[in-house]
């Protein structure tokens, strides 16, 4: 407690330095809550978790508790996780990363709107979604002045601060006080039809304040902890990534070569996971020097690029490292001070951005169907995995989107190439690469026939590309429209085939 109070110079705020269980005694059930927190990392812990128990004791006396949680994107176990277990949630929002929050979605105990992150400041903005009441922000330091120095991710904060009636800061002891410095925090987005063009040229560039300002009037408890960031363990490349990772840096290359894009390519933009994180390690031995990224999560293999002088700038939201990423990136911090710049989900995801700056984005999906269309959320059409994050903000407006994943799931019972998704998150119109290990479809270009015979010969897994031509050939002949040729009572029967026997395998 004492190393934490340290931290907090400003003495207007210092007075109001009390526990967690205090704090959370001053939220009223049915609350509208916004926390910080952006793919595990910058999350508030102590509140939530002192919340969870409130909520219990609330359970065990009959009395109903249940608050609506809008964060940046993923967060915990002390917060998703703590307030799945008690059923604390009735609104989740905008994506959930954690098991326990996963089952309570999918069990219909709590209602979850997933939106594109770029979408959600916007919303409550407008006051689409309710009043908020209390802005839950983890903050690494309060300087004397009250300027408030961000924690290890900066999400829909800007946002929370300002629409919240009441503002709960928790003052966390464990990340380095070398963050000061490395956010950008812009205060200039208006509201149509008054906004204007965000400054931002380039990926580097700093356009804001390293600090967050909060109102000290609307501030009611400030609480100190020293809990670390959930880190997630990335598994070791396995071979499908390395040949998904292949496939990527062999069409870059050619991109280049063709005079498409320079050598040090565009704003790199890579989602979340380990095929992500294994192309990443693998643009290392790539022939391209001096690469910059525009994106949203800084996992391990971001920072190894810019360790091995191939990456030179970095902007993001979030950190989101691995155990031992976090071991060893977070205690020298303050090197990367001049080329890692983080930024509010609203300009790290902002469409107008991503498409000025040429981004190339790379994110997985679950499925894709042979006309292109991608499934990023959905597993057998049912049950929410996560959510679409970013992928659509990036997959829509980038120069070049990428999806990616391994051609089969599930020891070979299930084909990622299927002849029609079961759940739409990116349209056919939205993407121009789909990469399995199997190979890449360059679908620039292409009319659905086109993509469809590129996508079955180049993507699909062996195992399932006789059935993906049978079905594709009898389409082609049968359909009523042969813009797109469906077989509608066959086109998810590769599906319900998986419920049934457990594979798709005819
Ligand atoms: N049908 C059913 N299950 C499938 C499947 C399919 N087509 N493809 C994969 N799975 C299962 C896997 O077997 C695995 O199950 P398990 O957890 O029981 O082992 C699970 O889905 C996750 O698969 P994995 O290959 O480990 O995926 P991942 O960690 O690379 O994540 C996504 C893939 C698509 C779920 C993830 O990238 C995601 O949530 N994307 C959407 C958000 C996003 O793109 N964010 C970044 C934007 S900046």
């Amino acid at each position: 407690m004492a190393a934490t109070s340290s931290r907090i110079l400003n003495s207007t705020l210092a007075k109001l330095v009390m526990s967690a269980e205090e704090a959370a005694a001053l939220i009223q059930p049915g609350s509208i809550l916004g926390m910080s927190g952006f793919t595990g990392s910058g999350y508030p812990k102590a509140v939530p978790t002192a919340l969870a128990e409130r909520i219990t004791a609330a359970n065990e006396k009959g009395q109903g508790f249940k608050v609506s949680v809008f964060t940046g994107a993923s967060t915990g176990p002390e917060l998703d996780g703590a307030l799945a277990i008690v059923d604390g949630v009735n609104l989740r929002l905008p994506y959930n990363g954690d098991g326990e929050m996963r089952k309570r979605i999918n069990n219909g105990d709590a209602n979850y709107m997933d939106i594109h992150l770029s979408h959600v400041a916007q919303l409550v903005d407008y006051g689409f979604l309710g009043k908020m009441d209390t802005a839950i922000i983890e903050v690494t330091a309060i300087l004397e002045d009250g300027r408030v120095v961000p924690s290890s991710s900066m999400g829909n904060n800007t946002t929370w601060i300002n629409r919240a009636d009441k503002i709960i800061l928790e003052v966390n002891s464990d990340q380095p006080l070398e963050l000061e410095g490395m956010h950008d925090v812009y205060y200039g987005l208006g509201i149509p039809p008054n906004r204007t063009p965000i400054p931002l040229v380039r990926s580097d560039q700093r356009i804001g304040t390293p600090y967050l300002k909060v109102p000290m009037e609307k501030v009611i408890a400030v609480v100190c902890t020293d809990i670390g960031d959930r880190a997630s363990p990335f598994k070791a490349p396995d071979e499908a990534s390395r040949k998904i990772a292949g496939h990527i840096i062999n069409f870059l290359e050619s991109e280049v070569k063709k005079g498409h894009m320079p050598s040090t390519l565009f704003p790199l933009q890579s989602g979340v996971g380990n095929i992500a994180n294994a192309v990443l390690f693998a643009l290392e031995a790539a022939p391209f020097e001096g690469m910059t990224a525009y994106t949203e999560v800084i996992q391990d293999g971001m920072v190894h690029l810019l360790d091995k002088g191939k990456l030179a700038s970095l902007s993001a939201t979030a950190f989101s490292l691995s155990p031992e990423g976090i071991e060893k990136i977070m205690p020298r911090i303050g090197s990367y001070r001049n080329q890692i710049v983080i930024r509010q989900q609203e300009i790290s995801n902002n469409p107008e951005i991503i498409r000025r700056l040429g981004v190339l984005s790379m994110n997985a999906m679950i499925e894709g169907d042979i006309y292109g269309n991608v499934n990023s959320t959905h597993m057998m059409g049912c049950s929410m995995q996560n959510g679409i994050g970013g992928s659509g903000d990036f997959t829509r407006n980038a120069c070049i989107s990428f999806m990616m994943a391994p051609s089969t799931a599930k020891g070979g019972a299930i084909s990622t190439i299927v002849p029609m998704v079961s759940h739409v998150d990116h349209t056919e119109h939205d993407l121009q690469v789909m990469v399995t290990d199997q190979g890449l479809a360059d679908l620039r270009g292409r009319s659905p026939k086109q993509r469809a015979q590129l996508i079955i010969e180049n993507c699909s897994h062996p195992d399932f590309r006789p059935a993906l031509r049978d079905y594709y050939n009898r389409a082609e002949k049968l359909a009523p429209g042969k813009h797109t040729p469906h077989l509608l009572d066959e086109s998810l029967s590769w599906h319900s085939r998986f419920l049934r026997t457990g594979s798709m395998l005819a």
